[in-house]
């Protein structure tokens, strides 16, 4: 069986001896970022690189990174879709462009130094073209250069070849996807239709060329990029032509369902599928909770997409007849299969499990009674799935799914209305939450995000130098900083960061930054995370200088001085977790 392990370590040494620096995973909770719940693509850590900030590895890069996708989160229970992936991606900042992309994915793919997959067995698809931008024929020209026939060629629109931008404006273009036959060799078909599902996509390089803009033109970008993921399950699916719940990272957490469940995973049905969402939801939930920035179980933002896979395998469970809690045991297991590529699993081991554990109590009892109460139903609205979510803590989607199963008509509007006029439920519950998206760069963001250096040195100054950054989030309208800090800080600590950060802003101090290496930014005093961020790139780190104040690891964008920031108010001060704090502020 070819392993993840093997794959992924095939795929960073290829680019390596592609000139590439192999950069570590990023967290899974976006940094600085407040337009997606998680990191959905190798990409997204990458962005102000990819809009042409300077990387501290250089312009080409490789990395395998930590991905959710919750889009399609109820489609999970078939045999393709993972809410919790490992993407495989290589990129060019600027660098190479479409042929050695191409080249590169073909001879990864094909030499037998490499995958050595059939090369016969390869199909592709490029941009058609349209209003917008025209069809990529440089693409399909270098694929039938490297010997894909032309039949092998489809030509697909916007829909199927087209990435980003993830939000409204920013880098996007053309993409060419490549597919891999998956059933019989001697049944391969001459042309290639992405409507037979025995082509299965594998990986996915896209040609950052365009910039779209706020009144929607495609304009050319200054700085043309190469953005390329590789689903890595997928692809170690494909190669062992298995089922991707049965690769060497899911085999043993199936069979720690079949175990507790004694039921057979190759019984199909129902079972099978429950079997599935108890083993993505779990995944998922461990790498949640053991993330460096691990978050927990709540009623807004990551904290429910987290509570809701939890509740969605509880309830999965059932199903299956587990007696007893059971997903503790569950994300034991995923911890073990991952725990080497990502160490946090292994650190955060004893959280990770005892929080999935009390999430599961928490729910438990109250699953059982809400069922009784459901059973007794005739018929669904609004207003009793809200009941439900308050009484017996249902997550909307769960009493979604439990009333498609009894064939209840419902209004999707009317549950969500309901739902907001009570609460807010965050922005998960509109699917446009999971889109992916990039970071706002927009200049008032740019700004706060200087101003959250002023605020993190600041904080350090008056309160101590045991304040670490635990969390950054910016938007348009304001900044939200969390870090460590046993108490709660009090109105004149708040006065003295405030009337500090201001000063700093009055003297208009220029924003720099140098690439130094780890020591020389530790002996210049720089504050961030070195160790967990830059471990793999080893050489240098990119440090952002705000006059002679304060020093930061830091991708940027940031203003070019201070002065240009505002006043600055802080608006709130509170708690989020034993010992962690949180500031909101805003500038005008
Ligand atoms: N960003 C593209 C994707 O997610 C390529 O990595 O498919």
């Amino acid at each position: 069986m070819r392993t993840t392990k093997e794959i992924r370590e095939l795929y960073l040494d290829f680019f390596k001896s592609k000139g590439h620096t192999v950069i570590s995973s990023a967290s899974l909770i976006p940094e600085n970022d407040s337009t997606v719940l998680f990191t959905t693509a190798g990409m997204h850590p990458l962005v102000p690189f990819l809009l042409g900030e300077k990387h501290p590895g250089g312009n080409k890069l490789a990395s395998c990174q930590k991905c959710i996708r919750t889009g399609d989160i109820d489609e999970v229970g078939d045999a393709t879709h993972l809410t919790f992936f490992e993407m495989l991606g290589n990129w060019s900042l600027g660098d190479y462009f479409k042929r050695e992309a191409i080249e590169m994915s073909l001879e990864f793919l094909t030499s037998p130094d490499w995958l050595g997959l059939d090369k016969n067995l390869i199909a592709v698809s490029v941009f058609e073209g349209d209003a917008d931008a025209p069809f990529d024929s440089e693409a399909f020209e270098i694929w039938r250069s490297v010997g894909i026939p032309e039949k092998r060629i489809a030509k697909l629109p916007k829909k199927n070849n087209w990435w980003g931008p993830a939000g409204e404006t920013g880098p996007c273009g053309p993409d060419t996807e490549m597919f891999y036959w998956t059933g019989k060799p001697e049944e391969v078909p001459e042309s290639f239709h992405d409507d037979n599902e025995l082509w299965v996509e594998i990986w996915n390089d896209v040609f950052m060329q365009y910039n779209k803009t706020r009144e929607g033109m495609y304009e050319p970008l200054v700085q043309k990029n190469v953005d390329t993921g590789m689903g890595l399950e997928r692809t170690v699916a494909v190669m062992n032509a298995c089922d991707i719940y049965l690769i060497n990272t899911m085999r043993p957490i199936i069979e720690e369902i079949e175990k507790l469940s004694e039921k057979k995973y190759s019984e199909g049905g129902k079972s099978t599928r429950s079997m599935r969402v108890i083993a993505d939801h779990i995944r998922a939930a461990t790498f949640i909770l053991g993330d460096e920035r691990g978050v927990l179980p709540s009623n807004v933002g990551q904290g429910y997409v987290l509570r809701r896979l939890i509740r969605r395998a509880v309830r999965h469970g059932r199903l299956l007849g587990i007696e007893g809690k059971f997903t503790k045991n569950i994300a034991e297991k995923v911890i073990e299969t991952l725990k080497d590529t990502y160490p946090e699993l292994k650190k955060n081991r004893e959280h990770t499990l005892g929080e999935i554990e009390r999430e599961e109590e928490r729910f438990a009892t109250a699953l059982d009674k809400g069922m009784k109460e459901f059973e007794r139903l005739s018929n669904i609205d609004g207003k009793i799935a809200f009941d439900l979510y308050q009484s017996y803590g249902f997550p909307i989607e769960l009493t979604e799914e439990l009333s498609k199963e009894r064939g209840f008509v419902i209004n999707k509007n009317e549950f969500e209305s309901e739902f907001k006029k009570h609460q807010e439920l965050s922005r998960t519950a509109s699917a446009g939450a999971f889109k992916g998206g990039l970071a706002d760069h927009s200049d008032e963001v740019v700004k706060y995000h200087t101003a959250t250096h002023l605020l993190h040195k600041a904080l350090r100054e008056v309160l101590g130098d045991h304040i670490e950054q635990k969390g950054s989030n910016l938007t348009a309208e304001r900044l939200r900083f969390d870090f460590s800090h046993p108490q709660k800080v009090t109105p004149e600590e708040i006065k003295k960061v405030e009337a500090r950060v201001n000063e700093i802003i009055h003297k208009d101090l220029p924003v720099k930054f140098e690439m130094l290496t780890v020591e020389e930014a530790k002996k210049k005093g720089a504050i961030g995370l070195f160790e967990e961020k830059y471990k793999s790139i080893g050489e240098k780190v990119k440090v952002y200088f705000v006059g002679d104040y304060s020093a930061e690891i830091c991708g940027g964008p940031h203003v070019e001085h201070t002065g240009q920031i505002g006043a600055f108010t802080i608006t709130k001060e509170e708690a989020v977790a034993a010992g962690v704090r949180r500031i909101k502020a805003v500038v005008s």
